[in-house]
């Protein structure tokens, strides 16, 4: 199987890479490629068979089987997203009941607090500009992730340098951002035992173990603590940068969003989802045995990646995939996932991300990108899709 080498146009792939998985999409559903990153994978790009494969029990989270000799494990690994049932079953069940739509509903007045908090801070600026990223898009899901897990002294900043370093690494330092990460949290962790016993996911978890000590391991503790703070901020920060991105390249969009928002918020942040969802490829996944996809065999063994953006576009699925479209016909799109893995927050990040867009765009009415032919600085790696800075005015 000859393979698509990515890598040859990695900084065109990265800025936009509709137009490659199109190509891709046109010569079939899975395909051998070469990522930016220099590692030979399976990548599927097809709506049907991307849904298929994230629900296929032959394709496996737990990577262990096929490490290096001599791996050293890390702690943060120890995670749901990173295990197979039964381990995974446990580790999601300690946790999804949090996680439920009406769990998430009790949390309304809060986000919309820190919502409105953020924006009093931003849309003071005398020179009327902000960086919409810094002012609102990260500090919102980090600040009310932080709160859930009870970690609201985290240094948010520290965090957020090693977390962007862990999910799209610049350079090599993935692996040691992670291994920060989890000392840090280890740390947390032990102060948090130390003190009095707090109303928070962590303190549960942390009581949850020292009462019945096989329950969660440390390791889990930790794994759990980093899979939740890195899930919950590095993606939903995405959904509200590149959602309001989207409608400030379609004012015809974004006129008829501001004239109906109780009627078209909710339909206007799934197609932000489909069309520029935050999470470009899934997760890796592992081949336990051979596994036929469209015509291609992929071996034992093999890595594969589910290309989520591409299944976004797909024309077999969306009708004119590459447009905008806030009042679609709702059409499932793939952006939380799929099957087992299927996005524990993705009930916060619709709330987070509908009340965000709506306040912004309330208490700024004429709010604008700062300049329209601004070269976007976007994250490198295939996992998420955003940029760096999104530059507004008002
Ligand atoms: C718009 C924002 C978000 C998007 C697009 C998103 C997307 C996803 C996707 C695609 C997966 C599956 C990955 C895979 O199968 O490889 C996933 C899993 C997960 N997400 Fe999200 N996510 C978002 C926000 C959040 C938030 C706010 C949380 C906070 C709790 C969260 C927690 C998780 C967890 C814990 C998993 C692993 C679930 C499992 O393995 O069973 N996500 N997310």
């Amino acid at each position: 199987m000859p393979v698509v080498d990515l890598s040859e146009h990695a900084e065109e792939f990265n800025a936009d890479p509709h137009p490659t998985y199109a190509a891709l999409r046109a010569a079939g559903p899975a395909h051998l490629v070469r990522t930016p990153a220099g590692g030979d994978v399976w990548l599927i790009v097809g709506h049907e068979e991307a849904r298929a494969a994230l629900a296929d029990p032959r394709l496996v989270k737990d990577w262990r089987p096929l490490a290096e000799e001599g791996y050293v494990e890390l702690p943060v690994s120890s995670n749901m997203l990173e295990t197979d049932p039964p381990q995974h079953t446990r580790l999601r069940g300690l946790v999804a009941r949090e996680f439920t739509p009406r769990r998430v509903e009790a949390l309304r007045p809060r986000v919309q607090e820190v919502t409105d908090a953020l924006l009093d801070t931003m849309l003071a600026a005398p020179d009327r500009t902000a960086d919409l990223v810094d002012s609102l898009a990260f500090p919102l899901p980090m600040t009310v992730i932080s709160e859930l897990v009870g970690v609201p002294d985290l240094d948010r900043e520290a965090f957020r340098v090693l977390s962007n370093q862990a999910v799209a690494p610049l350079t090599d330092d993935g692996g040691e951002a992670v291994r920060e990460i989890g000392a840090y949290l280890a740390r947390l962790i032990e102060a948090k035992r130390a003190a009095s016993p707090a109303d928070d996911l962590l303190s549960a978890l942390i009581r949850a173990r020292d009462e019945d000590g096989d329950r969660l391991s440390h390791d889990e503790l930790i794994g759990m603590a980093f899979l939740l703070l890195v899930a919950g901020h590095e993606t939903t920060v995405n959904l509200i940068s590149n959602g309001v991105r989207a409608l400030l390249d379609h004012p015809e969009q974004l006129a008829a969003l501001r004239a109906n928002f109780d009627g078209l918020i909710d339909g206007a942040v799934e197609e932000m989802l489909r069309y520029e969802g935050p999470v470009e490829t899934a997760t890796y996944r592992f081949t336990r045995e051979a596994v036929r996809i469209g015509d291609v065999l992929v071996p034992a063994g093999a890595p594969v990646l589910i290309a989520l953006a591409s299944a976004g576009r797909d024309p077999r699925r969306h009708s004119d995939p590459d447009r905008f479209d806030i009042r679609r016909t709702p059409q499932s799109h793939l952006a939380f996932g799929h099957g087992i893995h299927f996005c524990l927050g993705a009930p916060l990040a619709r709330m987070e991300g509908r009340i965000a867009i709506r306040t912004l765009l309330e208490r700024a009415p004429d709010l604008q990108l700062a300049d329209e032919k601004a070269e976007l600085d976007w994250l490198p790696g295939m996992l998420i899709r955003g940029v760096r800075h999104l530059p507004v005015r008002w």
